[in-house]
């Protein structure tokens, strides 16, 4: 029986955990076997694939597929896709080239368990296996060929997560200012969100005015999401981020805590994410489960 009965009568958390239950089932399938040769690579994969994450893009991507399309079916490929991008991403974040962290998903990191080598090549590994994955996305070829091109240009290094990365690590131990901080946020993290986003507008069959109302909504709440993530990094402890906390100052990172304050930084949080869900006001009711996903991205404690 699908998972996707009853919609109108489920609420968002409801949603939000059957998309987590729904995404899981579709990470293991198009992850190699474990046991898979080589064996070693795999295992640091589905280790890091499966260590925990929130799954907030696949969910965005679900939903933002759910405006257009339910269920969303067409879109779960492009989920797990940017799943596996963002958790590539997560893995080379940890290094010790880069913020050299111990702790990820409330586990070690991936090169603290498997070693420096594997987690460069299990991210390598994760970042290849999410273009198959796009590839097998169940849609028209033209519009699988826009998928492809959206989210490799926001994994990139022009205005995309690669390019985020490298000016985050630049502008450590520098005053960035607020057109710095913006363009490393916008980059390193807003681009996979609004990614993900268009992606399932894509993939729900959406018009062209209305991928564009998609974009505008994850770039906003991409870019909230990354405000949010430095508070956190602030306020929250170890425990309950899974992650090192406080390691942004140590650090000294270009944050937006760092730069405003934590007062005016929730401030821009709230403005950003009030920004994201006016674009959805044209979808009426049915942009209700959107909305209370990104008022969760700006309000979430972990
Ligand atoms: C952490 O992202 C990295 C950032 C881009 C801020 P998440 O907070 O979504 O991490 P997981 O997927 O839940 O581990
Ligand atoms: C990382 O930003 C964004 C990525 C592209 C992985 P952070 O370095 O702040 O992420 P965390 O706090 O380690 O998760
Ligand atoms: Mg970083
Ligand atoms: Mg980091
Ligand atoms: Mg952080």
């Amino acid at each position: 029986m699908s998972s996707y009965l009853c919609v109108e009568l489920m609420g968002f958390s409801e949603f939000f955990e059957l998309d987590r239950v729904a995404v899981d089932a579709a990470l293991d399938k198009f992850l190699p076997a474990a046991g898979t040769l080589p064996v070693s690579i795999h295992e640091a994969m589905r280790y890091s694939v499966f260590a925990g994450g929130k799954r907030l893009r696949p969910a965005l991507c679900l939903e933002a597929a759910r405006l257009f399309a339910d269920p969303p079916v067409a879109a779960m490929a492009a989920a797990c896709a940017i799943e596996f991008i963002h958790t590539y991403s997560l893995i080379h974040d940890d290094l010790p080239a880069l913020d050299n962290d111990d702790l990820r998903r409330g586990k070690p990191t991936c090169h603290k368990q498997f070693g420096e080598a594997n987690a460069i090549l299990a991210g390598d590994g994760l970042l290849t296996l999410a273009f198959e994955t796009l590839a097998q996305a169940p849609i028209e070829a033209s519009r699988c060929v826009r998928l492809i091109s959206e989210v490799s240009r926001a994994a990139g290094t022009v205005r995309g997560m690669v390019g985020g990365q490298v000016a985050d690590l630049e502008a450590e131990k520098t005053r960035a200012d607020l057109a710095t901080l913006e363009y490393i946020h916008q980059s390193k993290t807003a681009a996979l969100i609004r990614a993900a986003c268009v992606a399932g507008a894509i993939c729900g069959g959406a018009a062209d005015a209305d991928v564009e109302r998609l974009r505008n909504f994850g770039e906003n709440i991409g870019w909230a999401f990354q405000v949010v993530d430095d508070i956190l990094d602030v306020e929250e402890s170890s425990a309950a981020l899974g992650k090192t906390a406080g390691k942004d100052q140590a650090q000294q990172k270009a944050t937006y805590p760092a730069l405003l304050g934590l007062t005016q930084s929730r401030e821009v949080a709230s403005e950003l994410a009030a920004k994201a869900i006016s674009e959805l006001e044209p979808f009426g009711a049915r942009g209700r489960n959107l909305r209370e996903l990104a008022e969760f991205l700006v309000e979430r404690r972990s």
